[in-house]
């Protein structure tokens, strides 16, 4: 059984428009320079239209790294999230929906999730119709991703995600929209797992860093906030994750191995004209 460390970058909110072309590349050039994988945390496009996502399937094909992603709501907004998910598969980027991979040897588990809000004050059940068919929809997020984790052999897999299970995350936007950024029920099925990281987009305006309950990191790689963050830096994260090669018939120890966080240490070219919040 030998041992590796895989580079993993992330980030979220690309929000690709028709006339995108060219505006990630110095981005993805970047990316490919400093990881072995992409994780991609939503909000791909900024309507939801297959034009958009031919324009990002075109500025990532030069990219030589494996991507996998999940939708965002952006990605739901014209109803073609079916078209835009075989565009995007077809670029070869593995869209994860209530689904699994593992990307050099790092297990992935994906979906996109959804509102409701968190801790005691969440969104119950309760009262109208469209009230339980809103839960319904996190819960059924929440049992995707319990689905997808359970579907993983490898250890200490990764959670991406498009909304947060947790509200440390998206402190710094208005009070009044957490309920729609996130919801605590998708920190259920990650407290259940040897979850090593987790990843979300969507509040542009959060922070960078939160634990679950259990303290699992979670980290909002949103572009616009990692832009307005690191200013001396491109907009994304680069994660060293460790992975253990096993020969057939080896089993995966079940102890946790810690991530350290990379840094791009060289001056970047600034991507903020590619977003479009
Ligand atoms: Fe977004
Ligand atoms: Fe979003």
């Amino acid at each position: 059984m030998a041992g590796t460390v895989v580079r993993l970058a992330a980030l979220a909110d690309l929000h690709c428009t028709k006339t995108s072309q060219g505006a990630f590349q110095a981005l993805f050039a970047r990316i490919g320079e400093s990881a072995d994988i992409l994780l991609l945390a939503g909000d791909l496009t900024d309507s939801g239209l297959p034009d958009e996502a031919r324009v990002l399937a075109k500025e990532v094909a030069s990219l030589r790294v494996p991507i996998a992603a999940v939708l965002g709501n952006h990605d739901l907004e014209s109803a073609k999230s079916e078209d835009i998910a075989k565009i995007l598969t077809d670029a070869g980027i593995a869209l994860l929906d209530g689904d699994a991979c593992e990307l050099k040897g790092v297990g992935i588990a994906g979906v996109k999730g959804f509102g409701g809000g968190f801790g005691q004050r969440a969104l119950g059940p309760w009262g109208e119709p469209i009230i339980k068919q809103f839960v319904r929809e996190a819960v059924d997020e929440a049992l995707k991703l319990e689905a997808a984790l359970g579907r993983l052999r490898a250890q200490n897999p990764v959670v991406l995600l498009h909304y947060s299970p947790i509200a440390a995350t998206v402190e710094g936007e208005p009070l009044e929209i957490y309920p729609f950024l996130g919801s605590s029920r998708l920190e259920e099925p990650i407290g259940r797992y040897p979850v090593s990281l987790v990843f979300h987009g969507h509040a542009h305006r959060g922070q960078l860093e939160g634990k679950t309950k259990l303290g699992v990191p979670v980290y909002n790689v949103s572009m616009p906030l990692l832009t307005r963050t690191f200013a001396d830096r491109p907009p994304f994260r680069v994660f060293e994750v460790p992975v253990t090669q096993q020969t057939s018939g080896e089993t995966a120890p079940a102890h946790s191995t810690p991530q350290r966080e990379l840094v791009a240490a060289r001056p970047r070219r600034r991507a903020s004209d590619a977003i479009a919040s």
